[in-house]
């Protein structure tokens, strides 16, 4: 696979999304972009541009914290994700922009920025290391920057993850667990930050509890994130056989109420421009 192959079909797969992307009642993606909001602490006049913008978890109270004096702008690779936010933005009559821009190599001729977030974005970019110079290059100076990344996976859910194993091609397991990864710890990121031109990194990991009201719950999420790509590598004659290996490996999950409940850690990142 190219590289520009792999963009496509992350493109297509968030096109596929977009309609139930953060939409199937798990409080997930906002949970991590109010958490970031918090770290990063923009402030009412700040210029923020929110990479890889999805449905808008980040984008949308974002402006609200920057208010009428400062502005958002945010950019996604995948048109159809792009147009939904920006029908929700003219619904709800707000001034962000949304835009569909590469964020490995983001191209905006004379902007700068206070602030750059990017949540749960970073690990789909061919080449984070340079993404995140060019992202360096469009904060101001003194400008910070603020990022999520995933780190580590709920043992519990283990035999549940074990189901899609054989459909993940080897080289996209080889980069999910290859240490030299620049997300394969703290250490490596912050030293990815560090080789980008951003100074004082900090990291804080959080675990967040998922609640999802049953097995099936789970499975339509599943369908409505990124995680549809692991789906969709598993032929689709396989497809209901799979999903019913899924769901009685997620029955033993369930707890008293009939909700499987997952913890999800989460690695919040702040740096700065000098
Ligand atoms: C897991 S979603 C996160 C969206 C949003 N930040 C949130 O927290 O809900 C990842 C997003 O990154 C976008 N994305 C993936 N690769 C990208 C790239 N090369 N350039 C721009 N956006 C990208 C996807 O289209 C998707 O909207």
């Amino acid at each position: 696979m190219k590289l520009d192959d792999t963009r496509q079909t992350i493109a297509e797969t968030f096109d596929r999304t977009a309609d139930t992307y953060d939409a199937v009642g798990v409080d997930f993606f906002g949970v991590f972009a109010r958490q970031l909001l918090d770290d990063v602490g923009p402030i009412a006049g700040d210029d923020v541009l929110d990479i890889g913008c999805g449905r808008g978890a980040v984008l949308f109270p974002a402006a609200e914290r920057v208010g009428p004096t400062g502005s958002v702008l945010g950019i996604d690779l995948s048109p159809a994700m792009v147009a939904r936010t920006e029908r929700d933005i003219a619904d709800l009559g707000l001034d962000i922009t949304v835009a569909v821009m590469d964020a490995q190599d983001p191209v905006l001729p004379g902007r700068l920025f206070d602030t750059i977030l990017s949540s749960c974005v970073v690990f789909f970019l061919p080449d984070p290391i340079a993404a995140l110079r060019a992202w360096h290059d469009l904060l101001r100076p003194g400008g910070r920057i603020g990022l999520t990344t995933f780190c580590g996976d709920d043992p519990r859910w283990s035999p549940v993850r074990e189901v899609f194993g054989p459909y993940i091609p080897p080289e996209m397991i080889w980069s999910m667990v290859n240490p030299a990864n620049p997300m394969a710890s703290t250490e490596n990121f912050e030293s990815a930050l560090g080789s980008a031109g951003f100074t004082s990194p900090s990291s804080v990991i959080r675990e967040h509890e998922i609640t999802f009201a049953d097995p099936t719950h789970w499975v339509d999420w599943s369908w409505s994130h990124g995680q549809r790509l692991f789906w969709e590598l598993i032929p689709p004659a396989e497809q209901p056989a799979v999903r019913a290996e899924v769901l009685s490996r997620l029955a033993p999950l369930r707890d008293p109420d009939g909700c499987v409940r997952m913890k999800q850690a989460v690695r919040y990142t702040v740096a700065h421009r000098p």
